[in-house]
């Protein structure tokens, strides 16, 4: 088994070389970093991120491994190029800037790749498939360049792109990781817990964005987390957020972060008729549910008195609420 990790760690670190000699040395990667450049992003944090470039060819990583006697079979396995139903190899990506993804220690075990163009024909972005030494919901982007100063500052910021991480952390905002799009797993909070027990979720401020922070709350606090909600003006992300502001406008955003209670009262409240009475109730349930998750009993009975007061809702009537999801769930 051993070697067969190994054996996923060397391709991916080969293709991850050819990807950077790309950017770095050929004609057709100084597209890539112009794009990057074009960005905001500069040569230091393209050397600590490691980005690369892949050709906009069918087979110009599958080439260069023929050249270089490296194992085909081996990057296919890693998934950085596939097989055709002739057996032919291809390249996954293709004309793409390659955000590689780190394990924790730092090896090279999958990759992310944006494409070039605003072409909607193709995705946005491609990420390699899961393998033995990569599982996408157990790996959170950033993680490996950011852990140190998420010890030093207690505190994680959790962003939802590449972009996003990089931008932040060429900024001085070293403390961030990125989930990468997929739905926040408790496994990726677990591994934040590793190092903090503090979140600030810091999602795009469009619907999908609120969506997904309102699930992961709960997933947070299960796992006794404390968690900000860092509220961005509509229709920005973090990257475009700290391209457009000084620091001290970011660092304003985290210091006016909301706590879960207030984040669900204001999205209910943006849904409107916050004086309808059913939708109040919508918003008690939702918030309940939340406390029910919380393992802390001293946590639980703090939050409730704030609902409470908030609400205008009786404490014994939301202890019971709460104590009879809890037991429904065990
Ligand atoms: P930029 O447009 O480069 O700034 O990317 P973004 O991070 O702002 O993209 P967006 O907010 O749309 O998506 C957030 C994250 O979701 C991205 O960083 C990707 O990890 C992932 N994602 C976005 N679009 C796609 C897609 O088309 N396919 C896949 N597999 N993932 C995507
Ligand atoms: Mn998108
Ligand atoms: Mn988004
Ligand atoms: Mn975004
Ligand atoms: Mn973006």
């Amino acid at each position: 088994v051993e070697t067969e990790f190994e054996e996923l760690y060397e391709a991916n670190q080969f293709a991850k070389e050819f990807f950077i000699r790309n950017l770095m040395k050929t004609t057709e990667g100084k597209k890539a970093i112009e794009y990057l450049y074009k960005r905001g992003i500069n040569d230091a944090t393209i050397r600590n991120f490691e980005l690369g470039y892949s050709p906009e060819q069918w087979d110009a990583l599958v080439q260069y491994a023929i050249k270089q006697n490296f194992s085909l079979e081996s990057l296919e396995k890693a998934g950085v190029v596939a097989r055709r139903e002739d057996g032919a190899y291809y390249d996954r990506f293709r004309g793409r800037v390659i955000f590689p993804i780190f394990s924790i220690t730092g090896r090279t075990i999958a990759f992310g790749g944006r494409r070039l163009k605003d072409d909607e024909n193709i995705p946005k972005y491609i990420n390699s498939p899961e393998t033995k030494v990569y599982t996408k919901g157990k790996v959170l982007y950033g993680l490996y360049q950011g852990k140190e100063a998420i010890r030093r500052k207690g505190y994680a910021i959790l962003v939802e792109g590449y972009m996003d991480c990089i931008s932040l952390f060429q900024a001085g905002i070293e403390n961030v990781v990125a989930s990468g799009g997929t739905a926040l797993t408790e496994e990726q909070v677990r591994l934040i817990s590793n190092y903090t027990n503090t979140i600030y979720f810091l999602y795009d401020a469009d619907s999908a964005g609120a969506k997904a922070m309102m699930r992961g709350i709960d997933l947070m606090l299960a796992q006794g987390l404390d968690v900000y909600i860092v509220k961005l003006p509509e229709g920005e992300d973090p990257d475009s957020f700290i391209k457009k502001n000084p620091i001290s406008e970011f660092n304003k955003l985290i210091e006016n972060a909301v706590n879960f209670v207030e984040f669900k009262a204001l999205t209910y409240q943006q849904l409107g008729k916050f004086d309808d009475p059913n939708v109040k109730v919508k918003a008690i349930r939702s918030l309940v549910e939340s406390i029910s998750k919380i393992p802390d009993e001293l946590k639980r009975n703090v939050f409730i008195r704030e609902i409470s007061s908030k609400y205008k809702i009786p404490e014994r009537l939301l202890v019971n609420e709460v104590e009879s999801i809890i037991l429904r769930a065990r």
